[in-house]
């Protein structure tokens, strides 16, 4: 069974006896190992059933532990660094040559971030090694965003959970790419938008990773729940009566019979209710969950990415 503790010192030394350790994130809470130990890493993708071609994030504690991982690092890269660390933001850069291939599954780049989430850098401070961290769910199956849904996801596993409450932003990090030779490109989109990150950069960003930079785990179906849930924007009454059915919504007024979860109609407050809010809906054995589909704005971007993924094609009646 899972234990959750607030002692950052028991934490620590755990990631220094080889284990894994939960870890919280201002994002999503995370499975970290240290990231200079490949037996350690191992474990990361034992206990999340994870494919070994699925590469890992880098969480370090200051901006100066980046020269560990990467090498040739832009300018712009490093202007990143200094506006948006700590922050929801992961870059992706060249590796170093002596990175782990367990860490980069291989690929001769490194994706790294610094959490802005204090009781996660106090952990970094203390153990004095940067860790890697994928979030701590079982492979494809939706990131918690609290210690007890960590627990939930491993309930068979000696697994130390450092509690750090409630996670602010929600959502997985935004990952953008600065390599040499290409454009910055958005390879996931997360809290801190496209039009932010221009702005700092002065420059548009790509899209679409090319061949040479992979981006595994980005699948069509992810961040789901069991539950089979479908995403709507027009529904009849026949299902609005169905007492099996849940209802996530976003600020709609809909006369319900089975359970809603309203998140309202605010992206940020919305990204942080979201994943608690699958969980509840999926342990509540439901027959399906509808999810009301959010504006196509810009701020709701990385939201309906993750909600693309939760759900399926609405089917019709
Ligand atoms: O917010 C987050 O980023 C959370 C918290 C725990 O920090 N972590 C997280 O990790 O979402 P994970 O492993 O669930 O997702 C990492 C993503 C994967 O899609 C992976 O393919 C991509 O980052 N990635 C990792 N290294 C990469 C690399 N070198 N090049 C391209 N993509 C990479
Ligand atoms: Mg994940």
């Amino acid at each position: 069974m899972p234990t959750i503790t607030l002692d950052i010192e028991a934490a620590a030394a755990r990631l220094r006896a080889g284990e894994l350790v939960a870890i919280p994130t201002e994002t999503v809470y995370g499975l970290a190992a240290d990231a200079r130990d490949p037996r350690a890493i191992a474990k990361v993708y034992a206990l999340k059933r994870r494919p070994a071609s699925n590469p890992l994030i880098v969480h370090v504690a200051a901006v100066d532990w980046v020269d560990d991982w990467a090498v040739a690092i832009p300018d712009a890269a490093r202007h990143l660094m200094r506006t948006c660390w700590p922050g929801p933001l992961t870059l992706v850069l060249t590796a170093r040559a002596d990175v782990p291939a367990t860490v980069t599954a291989g690929q001769d780049t490194i994706a790294v971030r610094q959490p802005d989430h204090p009781v996660c850098l106090e952990l970094l401070q203390r153990f004095g090694r940067a860790v890697v961290a994928p979030s701590a769910n079982r492979y494809m199956s939706v990131s918690p965003t609290t210690a007890a849904h960590v627990a939930s996801q491993f309930a068979a596993d000696d697994l130390l959970i450092l509690e750090g409450g409630p996670c602010r932003v929600g959502v997985e990090s935004t990952i953008v790419s600065i390599l040499p030779d290409e454009p910055p490109r958005l390879l996931r989109p997360g809290m801190i938008g496209r039009e932010a990150l221009q702005a700092v950069l002065g420059c548009e960003l790509a899209s679409n990773a090319p061949a040479n930079i992979r981006v595994p785990g980005q699948h069509e179906r992810h961040y789901a729940p069991a539950t089979p849930a479908w995403c709507f924007s027009q529904i009849d009454e026949s299902r609005r009566c169905n007492p099996r059915l849940g209802w996530l919504l976003c600020g709609a007024q809909l006369d319900t019979t089975g359970p809603a979860l309203d998140l309202g109609d605010v992206p940020d407050v919305y990204a942080r209710r979201l994943y608690a809010a699958l969980y509840r809906l999926d342990h509540t054995g439901l027959e399906g969950i509808y999810v009301q589909a959010p504006p196509e704005d810009e701020d709701w971007h990385a939201i309906r990415d993750r909600l693309r993924r939760a759900t399926r094609p609405m089917t019709p009646t």
